[in-house]
């Protein structure tokens, strides 16, 4: 439960800083329904659990679940039809459509299943995107630069996106998503268009870096199995979500 709920946003804000109270990310009975009359799909239904800051997530649950829908909402790149979702402390649900998208690119970093790298560009300027967006700064490049070697990648920099290989390309996506030093990162599915070797690098480098950063993650997947032990795993079923500690819970699931 939030438990300044009736304070306005400032007050809010000044306590979670102030006393910790708050995590990093909060769902408090979020529900998501598509459609209308007879086509409805009750897609995410009254999910509520909170997130530390520093800890690796996985989100898991079979296809059709509703894993990307309570990601997108996590992601503010979708509202949820009831209930709210705090980040850093602050109701994200009271945003208007300007503040959204500021407060997206700089609270939130995004790992897609596909990397999305504009094929034009070079990797360096992939990973500048969200920085650019946000308005440069002199540290800029030199923080690109940094999190390219952090993924081995500071060789191939100034290739085009579009001569580097999948997995490659899957780092330097990491690499973008935390360029802005996002309160979480949100990654669909980081691994489902990676054969296995590949896979694993990708599993282990973004596990290094949330330990390296006291990065959140929030990892969207349906093979667990691949990540190990990680701090929390929410499972979903028909929309309905679970805290299950023991990847062995899931595997109903599965
Ligand atoms: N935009 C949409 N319109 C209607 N139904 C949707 C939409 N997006 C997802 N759904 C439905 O919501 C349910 C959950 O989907 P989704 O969140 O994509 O599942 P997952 O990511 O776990 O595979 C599914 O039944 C899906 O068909
Ligand atoms: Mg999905």
């Amino acid at each position: 439960m939030h438990l300044f709920i009736h304070l306005t946003e400032q007050q809010n804000y000044y306590l979670w800083r102030r006393y910790g109270l708050a995590s990093v990310l909060e769902v408090n009975n979020l529900t998501k329904i598509y459609g209308s009359d007879e086509n409805q799909v009750k897609a995410l239904d009254d999910a509520s659990f909170s997130i530390d800051k520093g800890e690796f997530v996985l989100i898991v649950g079979s296809s059709g679940s509703g894993k990307s829908t309570l990601l997108n909402m996590i992601g503010l790149l979708d509202s949820p039809t009831k209930g709210k979702v705090f980040i850093d402390g602050i109701d994200t649900t009271k945003l208007n459509d300007n503040k959204i998208s500021s407060f997206r690119n700089k609270k939130l970093g995004f790992i897609f299943q596909f990397s999305n790298l504009l094929s034009d560009l070079t990797v360096l300027e992939n990973v500048l995107l969200p920085r650019q967006i946000g308005g440069t700064n002199g540290s800029a490049k030199k923080d690109a630069r940094e999190l390219l070697k952090v993924v081995g990648l500071e060789s191939q920099m100034n290739k085009r996106a579009n001569k580097i290989s999948g997995g490659q390309a899957q780092r330097v996506a990491i690499a973008r998503g935390l360029i802005n030093h996002p309160s979480i990162v949100l990654a669909d599915e980081p691994t489902g268009n990676l054969d296995s070797v590949t896979s694993d690098m990708v599993v282990q480098l973004m596990k290094s870096m949330a330990k390296k950063l006291n990065q959140t993650f929030i990892v969207v997947t349906h093979e667990p199995q691949h990540f190990g032990s990680v701090d929390k795993i929410i499972s979903i079923k028909d929309g309905r979500a679970f805290e299950g500690e023991q990847p062995s819970e899931l595997e109903v699931f599965a």
